[in-house]
């Protein structure tokens, strides 16, 4: 019984160029992953984190997180499997990205309140702001797609255990960006909660100068 989250951080984080994986990449200081795993304790609902580094940092990201840490695979959603086969029996699972590092406790909360009222998976989201169209590859407009209705999905994602399970299980080759989406493909009902904007992905240098100056803030 309890809430476990797993932190997928075995990407090689490349897009951010910092020469080392992005979960290590420091705000203000602190290691991504340690400020992520931080921000799941902090929030008093989570009782343990299983954090998925890349084979080869598994010793360094142990040295600066809380959690406990466990090799990850050749993809994120074969990394989410390997630490979500340590989970003991916590019979709630959260699902969070280390790059999300800034999430309030707020949004992790609200996704754990949401699985324990009977929701078997939970994504935080924000409504989209940009206007939003569909192009084709050479860049042409194709159609504006309609903005309502639509929303920004964020993390942690909140599963009832067995569902996660059941929908890792399942997932083959299928290769989903999140964890909710391989839910959704076993047929099971995703519902959303509030999110923040301060849990957006860091990808970038100006996510990373945003993230600095959001921090300095506080
Ligand atoms: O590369 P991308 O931003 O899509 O990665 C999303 C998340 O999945 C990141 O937190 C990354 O560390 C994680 N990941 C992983 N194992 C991989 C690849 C990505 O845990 N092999």
């Amino acid at each position: 019984m309890g809430v476990a989250a797993v932190v997928p951080a075995a990407g090689s984080g490349l897009r951010l160029g910092a020469g080392k994986p992005k979960a290590l990449v420091e705000v203000a200081g602190v290691a991504m992953v340690a400020r992520a795993v931080d921000g799941l304790l902090a929030s008093g609902v989570v009782d343990e984190v299983i954090v998925v580094a890349p084979p080869e940092h598994v010793e360094e990201m142990a040295f600066v997180t809380a959690g406990r840490v466990v090799p990850g695979g050749h993809d994120r959603v074969a990394s989410v499997a390997l630490g979500l086969a340590e989970v003991g029996d916590a019979d709630v699972v959260l699902v969070h990205d280390a790059a999300r590092c800034l999430c309030p406790s707020s949004v992790v909360e609200a996704v754990v309140s949401a699985v324990r009222a009977g929701h078997g998976a939970v994504v935080p989201a924000i409504p989209v702001a940009d206007t939003v169209r569909r192009v084709d590859p050479d860049g042409h407009v194709v159609d504006l797609v309609d903005r309502t209705g639509l929303l920004a999905v964020q993390t942690p994602q909140g599963f009832d255990a067995d569902v996660l399970r059941r929908a890792h299980a399942a997932a083959g080759d299928l290769r989903a960006t999140d964890d909710a989406g391989l839910v959704e493909a076993i047929g099971g009902e995703v519902v959303t909660v509030p999110g923040d904007p301060r849990a957006f992905k860091i990808t970038s240098e100006l996510d990373l100068a945003m993230a600095e100056a959001l921090v300095a803030a506080l």
